[in-house]
C-alpha cells in the first residue's frame, strides 16, 4: 500500500497549520490556526519534506479541498462534518479533553448513553479516517508522528495497516491519573490504551504526564508492553517570537494598549483561549481581591486580558465566555473611576495584540487549573521588554521547567493568587530583570524545530 514516492516523515493532528474562510466574493482568505499544537509544530515548514495531515475544520477549509487549494506539504481530510462534530465536539471535546484535565465537577458530570456510543463510532471512523490517509501517503519505513487526544486511535489502527511504520504518538495535554481515567466505560478506556500502544513510542510533555499515562497502563492494559515513553518539554520558539513582536502592527497594537491603560500603570497580562482548564474567572477573582486586600493599587494597575473564543459550538464553553466577561464587567463595575479602568479584556484573536501585550507586561498571570505545557507562560518572559514576573500555576506542565523562578500558586486558591500578584508587582526591578532573564533561558530550552527532531531521531533509533 505505500507509495514509491510516499513521505517519509508524516505528522498527523486535527487541527492544521492554516485555516481557510470563504469572502463575500466567493475567493478563500487563509488564516493560521491556534493552539499549542500548531505554535509547536509550525516550526516544522514544507521545506523539511514532511506532509502533514489534518482535519478540515471549517466551511472555508471544505471549500478549499473541493477546490483543490492548499498550502505545500498539507493534506486536509474532508470528513464528513456530522462525523467530524460528534467526534471532534463529543468525544474529544467533551469527554476526552475533561477527563485529562479533571474538569468534571457536578452537574457536568458525563452521561455515558446511547448518544455517547453514536459518538464514539464516529470517532473510530475519523480515526480511521487518519489512519487510511497516512497509510496511503507514508513512504516504506516512513515515520509518522501522531498528536493528541484527538487521535488516540490512530497508532492502533495504523500498525495494522502498515507494520513497516514508525509511529510515535505524541500528547499535547496532561494524562489522567487512573483514579480519574476509569471515568470511562470499561471498554472504552482499554481500547483509548490499546490505541496508543499500537505506536512504538509516545512522547509527553512532563514526567507528570508520562508516569500518569504508565500508571493507567499497568491498571487497564497490563502494562506497556514494547511501547517506550519518553518526554520533551516544548519550549517556545525565541528567534520566530523575538522577531514577529518587533514588527509594525506590534508596535501600532502597542500604542492603542498604551492608551487603554493609562500613563504611569503597571499591567498584569493574560492571554488564553477562553477555555475551562484555564481558570480565567478565578483569575478574574483574585485580581480583584488584590484590589480589595491592598487598595493601594487602585489606579495604579491594570489587568489586561485576552480571552481569545474556542470551541464555541459547545454549551459550556459559551457559557464560560458570558462568565468571564460578566465578571470582568463586575469588576470595573465596582472599583473603576472615571479615569481608570481595572479590567482591559479583549475577546477578539489577534496574535500581533498578544505580542503586543506580552512586550507590555509586568507580571503574566497564568493559572490553569491543570495544563500540558502552557506556552503563554514560556513566551512573555521572551518577548516583555522590561523582563516580567511570573504567577504560575503549579498545575501547569510549565512549572516542571520554570517553578524556580516563577511564583506558584495553586490555581484553585484565590487569596494566594492575589497574594501572589502583589509579590509579582513588587518584586525590585533588579530581581524582576534577572529571574526574567532565567525564565526566558528556561523557556527557550528546546525550541520547536529541536523539540519535533529530537523526537523523530528518538522515534527512529528504537527498535520497533
Ligand atoms: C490544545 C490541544 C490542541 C488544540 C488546541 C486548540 O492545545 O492540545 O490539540 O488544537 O488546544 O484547541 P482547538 O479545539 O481549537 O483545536
Amino acid at each position: 500500500m505505500a507509495s514509491t514516492d510516499g513521505a517519509e516523515v508524516l505528522v498527523a493532528s486535527n487541527r492544521g497549520p492554516v485555516s481557510y474562510q470563504v469572502r463575500e466574493d466567493g475567493s478563500l482568505t487563509a488564516r493560521r490556526g491556534g493552539g499549542g499544537l500548531v505554535s509547536g509544530l509550525s516550526a516544522i515548514g514544507p521545506e523539511t519534506g514532511a506532509l502533514w495531515v489534518c482535519s478540515a475544520l471549517s466551511d472555508g477549509d471544505r471549500e478549499a479541498v473541493r477546490r483543490g487549494v492548499g498550502e505545500p506539504g498539507v493534506r486536509m481530510l474532508d470528513i464528513p462534518a456530522d462525523v467530524h462534530a460528534d467526534a471532534y465536539n463529543g468525544v474529544a471535546n467533551s469527554v476526552l479533553w475533561f477527563v485529562h484535565h479533571l474538569l468534571y465537577q457536578t452537574p457536568l458530570e458525563p452521561v455515558f448513553d446511547a448518544e455517547f456510543r453514536r459518538q464514539w463510532a464516529s470517532y473510530e471512523a475519523y480515526n480511521r479516517a487518519f489512519a487510511e490517509a497516512l497509510a496511503e501517503e507514508a513512504a516504506e519505513g516512513a515515520a509518522v508522528v501522531v498528536q493528541d487526544y484527538h487521535l488516540t486511535l490512530v497508532p492502533g489502527m495504523l500498525r495494522a495497516l502498515r507494520p513497516d511504520l514508525r509511529i510515535g504518538h505524541f500528547s499535547h495535554t496532561p494524562w489522567a491519573p487512573p483514579e480519574y481515567f476509569r471515568i470511562l466505560p470499561d471498554d472504552i478506556a482499554r481500547q483509548l490504551l490499546a490505541g496508543m500502544l499500537g505506536a512504538d513510542r509516545l512522547g509527553f510533555l512532563t514526567q507528570r504526564w508520562a508516569r500518569a499515562f504508565r500508571a493507567c497502563c499497568e491498571e487497564f492494559a497490563g502494562g506497556l508492553g514494547t511501547t517506550r515513553v519518553g518526554v520533551h518539554g516544548l519550549g517556545a520558539d525565541a528567534d520566530f517570537l523575538r522577531r514577529r513582536a518587533h514588527e509594525d502592527d506590534v508596535a501600532d497594537r502597542m500604542a492603542s494598549l498604551r492608551e487603554e491603560i493609562g500613563a504611569g500603570r503597571r499591567t498584569v497580562v493574560r492571554v488564553d483561549r477562553t477555555e475551562l482548564s484555564k481558570n480565567i474567572v478565578r483569575g478574574l477573582l483574585a485580581y480583584g481581591r488584590l484590589l480589595d486586600d491592598h487598595p493601594e493599587w487602585r489606579e495604579r494597575v491594570v489587568h489586561v486580558a485576552f480571552a481569545y473564543p474556542s470551541r464555541q459550538d459547545l454549551a459550556v464553553y459559551r457559557d464560560y465566555t458570558a462568565e468571564v466577561q460578566r465578571v470582568a464587567a463586575e469588576i470595573n463595575e465596582r472599583y473603576g473611576t472615571p479615569g481608570w479602568t481595572p479590567v482591559v479584556l479583549h475577546v477578539k484573536d489577534d496574535f500581533a495584540r498578544s505580542l503586543a501585550a506580552y512586550r507590555l507586561a509586568d507580571v503574566a498571570l497564568v493559572n490553569p487549573i491543570r495544563d500540558g505545557m502552557n506556552l503563554v507562560a514560556k513566551e512573555v518572559p521572551v518577548v516583555s521588554d522590561e523582563g516580567c514576573a511570573l504567577v504560575l500555576s503549579r498545575e501547569a506542565g510549565a512549572y516542571e521547567e520554570l517553578g524556580e523562578d516563577a511564583i506558584g500558586v495553586n490555581p484553585y486558591d484565590v487569596v494566594d493568587t492575589a497574594r501572589a500578584l502583589h509579590e509579582a508587582l513588587t518584586m525590585p526591578a533588579g530581581e524582576r530583570s534577572e529571574r526574567a532573564k532565567r525564565l526566558a533561558a528556561a523557556a527557550t530550552a528546546l525550541p520547536p524545530a529541536q523539540w519535533f527532531l529530537e523526537q523523530l531521531q528518538a522515534l527512529r533509533a528504537e527498535p520497533s
